[in-house]
């Protein structure tokens, strides 16, 4: 499909769709709302209600159900079909507390409600909620019965007790939580000022403990998001709760005014006996580190911890830990994916501890006398079994703790780089869900990364040679009706499910859309996408176990000549050659656009059908644009077959192929008469030598062709296609850049 277009819609086209630059993170498939919607493979939960604020806080496989906390609602969606009969509670603030809230200043942000921040499961029958509660956080229990089928979801009356130390008073504060063998480890703001941050525990058979109160050396104005339970050993006594934060640098002169952080204490800690009473004894905390050299060897950090998954893994000891991290401050917007390992991450809370003298001295490590047992070491471990509670440990240990909670070696990321970087982009990752493929050739991790931009990109990374890493992003979907930044992701292998969370709601989307990449050997195989085979007719999903026909994949390379040999030509054969006309003197547009961002894009002329193909050769200008070319000013020569060649990762296709037949300018003049050129200025017409579409259909019509419904239907088409598939914003300046050349060429 190809014509000859005029400037005036062809300008607001371009501005429409843009140019492409071939970048390796640019998506292969970009869709909108719309567009996911229309593959039916997404569902935006659409139970209307007066809320905000979505936070995705718990998945309960057992039960099949996804725990949602919003203002004032907490609800229970099913995992298959979140639209499904979901279970609503709606517990506000009282009127006597949000008159309270308010008096107290507060309201202006609509703060003065009990916004949930925290559901974690608390027997087999009940959950633990607390939620905000008009600046005064407020916890319960809910009953959802033993199995989904009872479709019981109700709070329990006359269980509320106070939410401090568990949520934080701002609704607008990052929080995390853990509930641990009946204890809640919580990091949050505790106060109303929201300038005491700390790692609590609660509830349960353990005493309360915290953090060192107002010691920057222990938090300085920390964002809490993550915290797990991850075992140390065999040893039961030596388990340790590891938390994510990032916190405010101490040291402005270093240059980095965040630091990420990765922490630990000991969940048998009970805290000192003298000294640190009813604080952690065994809390110590070590930089993690996400940056890449650049080619003038200045390293750049991304230092801001937004997100952090955890991918369990055989050996419960040793997760997999991945991360998504930004650059701080104004100077450039970067995002990137770093992977640490337990293992890693263990040398160096067993490495030396960062010391200070005094006030202007540098970090060394500590190289002074230990105590025993080595500060951070668990009470009933491994190494400690005589020991049986913090509180016996020795005054030295715990005043060395609490003078040194930090390592003095940083932990880096699995091969001393990120295995994702995002630079010179308009949008920041923000949360990130990992899933591992069984594909024919291999099992891979895909990741599944947000945006502040309410988008999600589905990344695969693929070693490309012994040091460089290629990384490819398979699909952008935007799941939410505006560009809301995404805040909470969670991923169940089972269902073959992702959900997605904003301030303004939920999404369910399928894991693949192999249809998407196109119905051809060749397009499916290039997509590259670990999820999807062809099938023999389709690009379908791939169950290593399903016994189908045989499929076609090939993650690694990526080959069409290999994968699908004898089927490449057949669809080469099925692509039909279009007619177009070009008028002598005027411009003329030869549509061409390959499926993928990534493919590159050249033209070939053949003279006549049994003439060689050679490379588009004129004197006047050719302007390639991501959606063809456009020879300036057509002449006689240019008649002829145009092929357009698409070339993606050394495979060499014909996407498109026109006929051009140039028409003689007198006669058409002639025929034409003088009609008035519609909006254009005089200087216009000169500069293009253009004909408007009234002249071309009168045209056609005394050359007798019938395509000028062909013409209507195809600009039509045309420029709702653009409208639909293209984001209008990156693009402008190279649409305005093309019209100024074309003007000045
Ligand atoms: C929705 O909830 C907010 C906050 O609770 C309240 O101020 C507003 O009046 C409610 N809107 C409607 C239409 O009920
Ligand atoms: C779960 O905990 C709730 C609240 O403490 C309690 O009422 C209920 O009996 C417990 N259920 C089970 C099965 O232990």
């Amino acid at each position: 499909m190809a014509t000859s277009i005029p400037v005036q819609m062809l300008s607001i086209a371009l501005f429409l769709c843009g140019i492409y630059s071939h970048r390796q993170s640019v998506p292969r498939v970009y869709l909108t709302l719309k567009g996911l919607m229309e593959t039916r493979t997404s569902r935006p939960f659409n139970f209307a209600f007066n809320t905000s604020d979505y936070r995705i806080l718990l998945m309960d496989q057992d039960q099949d159900r996804l725990y949602v906390g919003t203002r004032e609602y907490v609800v229970a969606l099913d995992l298959q079909n979140i639209n499904k009969e979901p279970l609503i509670i709606h517990w506000p603030a009282s009127h006597r507390r949000q008159n309270e809230c308010r008096m107290a200043g507060k309201g202006r942000y609509g703060e003065c409600a009990n916004y949930i921040c925290l559901i974690e499961p608390w027997n087999r029958t009940h959950l633990y909620v607390c939620g905000t509660g008009a600046y005064s956080p407020v916890c319960t229990f809910i009953n959802r019965g033993w199995r989904s089928e009872e479709y019981l979801f109700h709070l329990v009356p006359g269980k509320v007790e106070s939410g401090k130390g568990k949520c934080p008073y701002d609704p607008k504060q990052e929080n995390m939580a853990a509930l641990v063998n009946g204890n809640l480890y919580a990091g949050m703001h505790v106060d109303f000022m929201g300038t005491d941050a700390a790692l609590f525990r609660t509830l349960g058979n353990r005493p309360a403990v915290r953090t060192e109160q107002h010691d920057s050396r222990w938090l300085n104005d920390p964002v809490f998001l993550h915290a797990r339970m991850i075992p140390d050993g065999f040893e039961r006594n030596d388990d340790k709760l590891y938390f994510f934060f990032r916190e405010k640098s101490l040291d402005s002169s270093s240059g980095h005014t965040i630091y990420s952080r990765i922490g630990r204490v000991c969940l048998n800690d009970d805290g000192g006996q003298r000294s640190l009473v009813n604080k952690w004894s065994t809390f110590l905390k070590a930089r993690l580190i996400c940056s890449v050299p650049g080619d003038d060897g200045v390293e750049t950090y991304f230092d801001e911890l937004r997100d952090v998954f955890i991918q369990p893994a055989q050996d419960e000891k040793n997760p997999v830990i991945y991360a998504v991290f930004s650059t701080s401050g104004s100077v450039f917007k970067g995002s990137a994916v770093c992977v640490y390992s337990m293992a890693d991450i263990r040398t160096v809370f067993n490495g030396p501890f960062a010391h200070k003298e005094g006030h202007n001295y540098q970090w060394t490590p500590y190289a002074g006398k230990m105590p025993y047992p080595r500060p951070g070491t668990c009470p009933g471990g491994t190494f400690t079994p005589g020991i049986r509670t913090t509180k016996d440990f020795s005054d030295e240990v715990v005043n060395f703790i609490r003078t040194h909670p930090l390592m003095y070696n940083s932990v880096y990321p699995i091969n001393r780089r990120p295995l994702v970087v995002r630079t010179n982009v308009d949008y920041k990752f923000t949360t990130i869900a990992v899933d591992l493929v069984d594909a024919v050739d291999g099992r891979y991790e895909v990741l599944f990364l947000g945006t502040d931009h309410g988008t999600v990109q589905k990344v695969i990374v693929l070693p490309k040679s012994d040091k460089e890493l290629e990384e490819l992003t398979l699909e952008e979907v935007a799941v939410f009706k505006s560009p809301v930044a995404v805040k909470t992701m969670k991923i169940s292998s089972k269902r073959q499910q992702l959900y997605v969370s904003s301030d303004i709601g939920v999404t369910q989307l399928t894991l693949h859309r192999c249809s998407v990449y196109g119905k051809a050997c060749a397009d499916c195989c290039l997509a590259r996408d670990p999820y999807c085979a062809w099938d023999g007719e389709s690009c379908s999903s791939y169950t290593p176990t399903s016994k189908r026909r045989s499929r076609r994949q090939d993650i690694k390379h990526g080959d069409p000549l290999r994968q699908c040999r004898g089927y490449n030509a057949k669809v080469e054969k099925r692509l039909k050659e279009t007619e177009q006309y070009g008028v002598e003197g005027s411009t003329v547009f030869l549509e061409c656009q390959p499926r993928s961002p990534q493919a590159s894009v050249k033209w070939l002329i053949q003279k006549h059908s049994s003439s060689r193909r050679k490379m588009v050769k004129r004197e006047n200008p050719v302007l390639k644009t991501g959606h063809g070319i456009l020879l300036k000013s057509v002449d006689k020569e240019d008649s002829g077959i145009y092929h357009c060649v698409s070339t993606e990762n050394n495979f060499k296709h014909t996407v498109a192929r026109v006929n051009l037949r140039i028409l003689d300018r007198e006669v058409v003049d002639a025929v034409s008469g003088d009609l008035a050129f519609p909006a254009n200025s005089q200087s216009d017409k000169e500069l293009y030598g253009w004909t408007s579409i009234s002249q071309q259909k009168d045209l056609l019509h005394l050359i007798g062709q019938p395509e000028i419904q062909v013409i209507n239907q195809y600009c039509e088409n045309y420029w709702q296609q653009l409208n639909r598939a293209h984001r209008p914003k990156r693009t402008s300046d190279a649409s305005s850049d093309l019209l100024k050349s074309l003007r000045t060429n």
